[in-house]
């Protein structure tokens, strides 16, 4: 039989059949994502340098309750920016891929971005861990806060109290959210494989879930064309971008499978 040159012979990456095989076995499947499924959907990942206007900030140096209380204009302009970048953005064929995968397995996705770019992809129940961009609460609120016309450029300032409105997602030296923590902790100890896409690792206590997975008995595959903190769980790491993978690891609607 000759070959068809057009179709590829061996893998494209290696680990790729394991994965997929490893998928299918499953009955409930553990996946936990940071920024670097949603780059190709043009979204920067907290590692990357930041462009334009915002090139000389450090993203560290701008997502805490601290720097907005010294610079509350100047962090609220950020995620005005940071907003106005997301919602022009769209879900790219990793998000379609996993909100695929929930209609075919026992999917707990948690997620450490707050771009809501999972829910736009068709995902339910996604367990936010570092909230989410598009909402708001107070900076010590009065409990009656309610909003005030903003000026130009300010943060809006409740015109009860004078507190300042800021975004709802978690900033460094936050808690996590309780019911999310709790509840992609449970789903860690409980599901029977642990797919991790698109993280560094470097940020805690997201970074430990892969690990109590694993401890529960779940193998651990890390999906990151770059090497991550959690190379070192991992039973199985595939260098690719989530995009160009995930689709091929298991069947998509409207595709046939091979
Ligand atoms: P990072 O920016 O730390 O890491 C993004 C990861 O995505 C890197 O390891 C990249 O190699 C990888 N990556 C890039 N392109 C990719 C692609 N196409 N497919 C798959 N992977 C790709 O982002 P997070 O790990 O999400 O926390 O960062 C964790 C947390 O640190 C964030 O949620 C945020 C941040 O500071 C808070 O804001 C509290």
């Amino acid at each position: 039989m000759v070959a068809d040159p057009l179709r590829p012979t061996s893998e494209p990456w290696p680990g790729m059949e394991a994965v997929r095989r490893l998928i299918a076995q499953a009955r409930s499947i553990f996946v936990l994502t940071g920024a670097g499924i949603s780059a190709e959907s043009g979204v920067p990942t907290f590692r990357d340098a930041m462009t334009g206007l915002w090139e000389r900030f450090n993203p560290e140096e701008l997502a805490s309750e601290e720097a907005y209380r010294r610079q509350p204009e100047l962090v609220w302009e950020w995620y005005l920016h940071r907003r106005a970048l997301v919602a022009a953005a769209h879900p790219n064929p990793a998000h379609h891929a996993l909100a695929a995968l929930a209609a075919q397995k026992h999917v707990t996705l948690v997620t450490q971005n707050v771009d809501g770019l999972h829910q736009r992809a068709g995902s339910q129940h996604v367990i936010e861990l570092h909230g989410n961009l598009f909402a708001n609460k107070w900076l010590d609120g009065c409990g009656r806060c309610d909003e005030a016309s903003a000026l130009p450029g300010m943060p809006p300032r409740c015109h009860l109290c004078g507190a300042l409105m800021r975004p709802g997602v978690v900033w460094f030296g936050e808690d996590l959210p309780r019911v999310a923590r709790f509840r992609a902790e449970h789903a860690a100890q409980t599901s029977d494989l642990c797919l991790v896409v698109g993280t560094s690792g470097l940020v805690y206590p997201a970074a430990a879930l892969p690990g109590l997975a694993k401890e529960h008995g779940a193998p651990v595959i890390v999906i990151n064309p770059l090497p991550s903190a959690l190379d070192q769980t991992a039973d199985l790491v595939v260098p690719a971008a989530a995009g160009a993978l995930l689709p091929l690891l298991w069947p998509q609607p409207g595709m046939e499978p091979d």
